[in-house]
């Protein structure tokens, strides 16, 4: 029995140095462990064993099963780690160009847009001011030739705060503060969040960003606001843009236009983007109303300007194709998230 038992032992030691893989250790474990196995087989072998033996015999069973146990299951742990040094090592080399949600977080689109403009326009000599979100009654309105018996009113569905005062409805109820502060020579821009009592679809927000431009010097043209406003565009679109005037109405210039930007994805021949125009309205401006120069303490006769406006929602669908302007405020990252501009 003693020889059988140490024969098995000596066997094992043999059979251990063959292992390579979990599978073929696997093989080992049933030779040696399995219902068949020769550990197994042993213990029944010792009804022969005389009775004074007994205990010995299967004492040194125990232990031969308990020492190839213990060897099986290091191998075990052995063969799983060099596995997973196997698999860092060549198969599962980590791809870092991968794009992964670690949680950092990114300009939003609009922001991204306002950097750009604003840039450009600083570029070119503008200075930056802030607006406010609440505005007087005054500002808002009066200021930019809209006095309340102006049809006008009407157009801009107003949030009204008890105070009089109101949720400003566009970026020109800065134009009185900021003309007021210059009192003459001066290239500003301001954007700024603006809010309208709309009815909310694709095309319609409640809140919308926009962006005020004024130039006020002696003897300031249409000429100029064509240049500014072709240059800027320029930028922005990153080549050599054509626009276009046509006459528009605005309480607050005088003449007004709407300024049109020859489409840069088709170059005018027509496309999705465009409407299959060739056009995108994109700038409403004109020559400051000598009211509104008046009102800021400026001598029109002195002093002339041109004033425009730029929707940034806006422009962040036209580059980048999203087509539902209520996206853009709804904080949902499966949206904003692969929002990319195109140009
Ligand atoms: N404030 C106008 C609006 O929100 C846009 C606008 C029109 C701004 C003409 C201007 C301008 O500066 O000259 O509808």
């Amino acid at each position: 029995m003693l020889q059988k038992i140490e024969e098995t032992q000596k066997q094992f030691a043999q059979d251990v140095l063959a292992v390579t893989d979990q599978k073929s250790l696997e093989e080992l474990r049933l030779k040696y462990m399995g219902k068949k196995g020769l550990v197994t087989m042993l213990m029944p072998l010792l009804k022969d064993v005389p009775n004074d033996q007994k205990r010995e015999m299967g004492m040194k069973i125990n232990a031969v099963k308990n020492e190839i146990e213990s060897t099986l299951a290091n191998l075990a742990t052995e063969l799983e780690q060099q596995k997973m040094n196997a698999e860092i090592a060549n198969t599962e080399k980590i791809d870092i160009t991968l794009p992964v949600d670690n949680g950092v977080g990114s300009l939003h689109p609009r922001t991204v847009i306002q950097k750009e403009v604003e840039d450009v326009l600083i570029s070119m000599g503008f200075v930056v001011d802030m607006g406010n979100e609440v505005e007087t009654e005054f500002n808002n309105f009066d200021a930019v030739n809209v006095p309340s018996t102006h049809p006008a009113r009407d157009t801009q569905d107003t949030f009204w705060l008890s105070n009089g005062e109101v949720l400003k409805t566009h970026t020109s109820a800065g134009q009185n503060r900021i003309l007021s502060k210059y009192k003459g020579t001066c290239k500003v821009i301001f954007p700024g969040r603006c809010f309208r009592n709309e009815a909310l679809d694709a095309g319609h927000e409640n809140t919308f960003f926009q962006m005020e431009g004024v130039i006020v010097d002696k003897n300031v043209s249409v000429a100029n606001l064509i240049y500014f406003m072709k240059e800027m565009l320029s930028k922005v679109f990153k080549k050599e843009v054509e626009v276009r005037l046509r006459p528009g109405f605005f309480p607050f210039t005088e003449p007004s236009f709407e300024m049109d930007v020859k489409c840069p994805f088709c170059g005018g021949t027509g496309c999705s983007t465009c409407g299959g125009s060739g056009w995108i309205e994109l700038c409403p401006c004109g020559m400051i109303h000598p009211n509104v120069l008046k009102m800021a303490g400026i001598d029109s006769n002195e002093y002339s300007g041109c004033a425009f406006g730029l929707g940034f929602d806006r422009l962040v669908m036209i580059k980048s194709g999203l087509n539902d302007i209520r996206a853009l405020n709804s904080g949902n990252l499966k949206i904003l998230k692969p929002f990319k501009l195109n140009i």
